[in-house]
């Protein structure tokens, strides 16, 4: 089969599209044909191996492989189609449409992806394409638990930091949902995306500093690791909750501190990617309450631009490959 590979890390230049072993699901495994798979920061970081926040460098070096990449095909996050079932398998049958998470297995930058049976794999939502699909597990799991974590109530003032990426979309359209007020905060090109998937309202961080209006927030869902803790509590409400996608040990160490002697908490636990979180997404998108915010469609061989795209410029939304396309962009 077809997949992206990549031997060492470094710039999008170390990946490549290789012949590699179709995999053959075990007894307890599920084989699917992936149709997309997400490009995420993510994915950036690991094959770059150059992190925003530092602390998790070693453990993660030493979890990915010290030299070189252990396991050599990235993507997390995918939609497709079940192709086979191990013995012991009865959720799923040949031909089921799914759309799911490989967590730190990887390996859906491929034509084929094995994974255990039990993952956070569902049925795809039938309203959307499969290249839509693959753009929600990611940023739809993790913003759906941490404004879940928030527990944002109607009328409530959320304000969203980096609301134009993969997390961020989902964030502003969940916290929406829930009845809130939002602000979202991203550089201008996003700011007609943004209000189209229903932020009330835009700040523009290359102009403004969030402490600018006067306003607080009963919310602040944070995902940029380089922004400023005490910043932040300017502008967070007396009882406000505080949530870091991407915390530095610094603010790990300081949200100690706020939840021990304030009103407010503050949380940054990583996501559980559940089964019945991604079922409550596959619903609200059957309903067409919330959608993915789709920005560009490359093919395998176009991984290397998909991947500068993800990293360096300024995308509106969710970036995926497609197995079945042939450079086209
Ligand atoms: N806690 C968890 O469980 C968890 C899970 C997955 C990922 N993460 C981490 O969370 C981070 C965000 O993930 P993502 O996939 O949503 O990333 P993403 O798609 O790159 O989104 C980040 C957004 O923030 C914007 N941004 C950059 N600098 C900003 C600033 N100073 N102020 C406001 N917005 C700014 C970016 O816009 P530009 O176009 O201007 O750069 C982009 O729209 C990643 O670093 C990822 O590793 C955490």
């Amino acid at each position: 089969m077809k997949a992206v590979v990549y031997k060492k890390y470094g710039p999008p230049e170390v990946l490549q599209v290789e012949e590699v072993q179709k995999p053959c699901p075990g007894d307890d495994e599920v084989l699917i044909r992936v149709r997309a798979a997400e490009v995420t920061k993510g994915d950036c970081e690991m094959r770059s191996f150059n992190y925003a926040v530092k602390w998790f460098w070693l453990p993660l070096r030493l979890a990915m492989g010290v030299r070189a990449p252990r396991r050599p095909i990235l993507g997390g996050y995918f939609s497709g189609e079940v192709e086979a079932i191990g013995k012991d398998v009865s959720r799923f049958k040949a031909g089921d449409q799914v759309f799911g998470a490989a967590q730190l297995k990887m390996g859906a930058y491929a034509e084929y992806i094995c994974l255990p049976a039990h993952y956070t794999i569902v049925e795809k939502p039938r309203n959307i394409s499969f290249e839509e699909a693959a753009a929600v597990p990611l940023g739809g799991l993790n913003a759906l638990h941490f404004m879940r974590k928030a527990n944002v109530r109607s009328g409530e003032k959320v304000l969203i930091n980096g609301a134009g990426g993969s997390i961020g979309t989902f964030a502003v359209q969940i916290a929406k949902l829930m009845g809130a007020e939002v602000t979202a905060v991203d550089s201008p090109i996003k700011e007609d995306m943004l209000r189209s998937i229903g932020a009330d309202h835009f700040i523009d961080y290359t102009k403004r500093d969030i402490t600018y209006s006067g306003e607080s927030y009963d919310v602040i869902f944070n995902m940029v690791a380089k922004s400023s803790y005490s910043r932040f509590m300017k502008v967070l409400s007396p009882t406000g909750r505080y949530l870091m996608g991407n915390p530095r040990i610094s603010d790990m160490l300081r949200s100690f501190l706020t939840s021990k002697f304030s009103d407010r908490s503050v949380f940054f636990a990583f996501a559980g990617e559940k089964e019945e979180e991604l079922l409550a997404l596959k619903d609200m998108i059957n309903a067409e309450k919330i959608k993915p915010a789709l920005d560009k469609i490359y093919s395998m061989e176009q991984v290397v631009e998909a991947h500068q795209r993800v990293e360096k410029e300024q995308r509106l939304g969710i970036v995926v490959i497609a197995t079945h396309l042939n450079n086209v962009g």
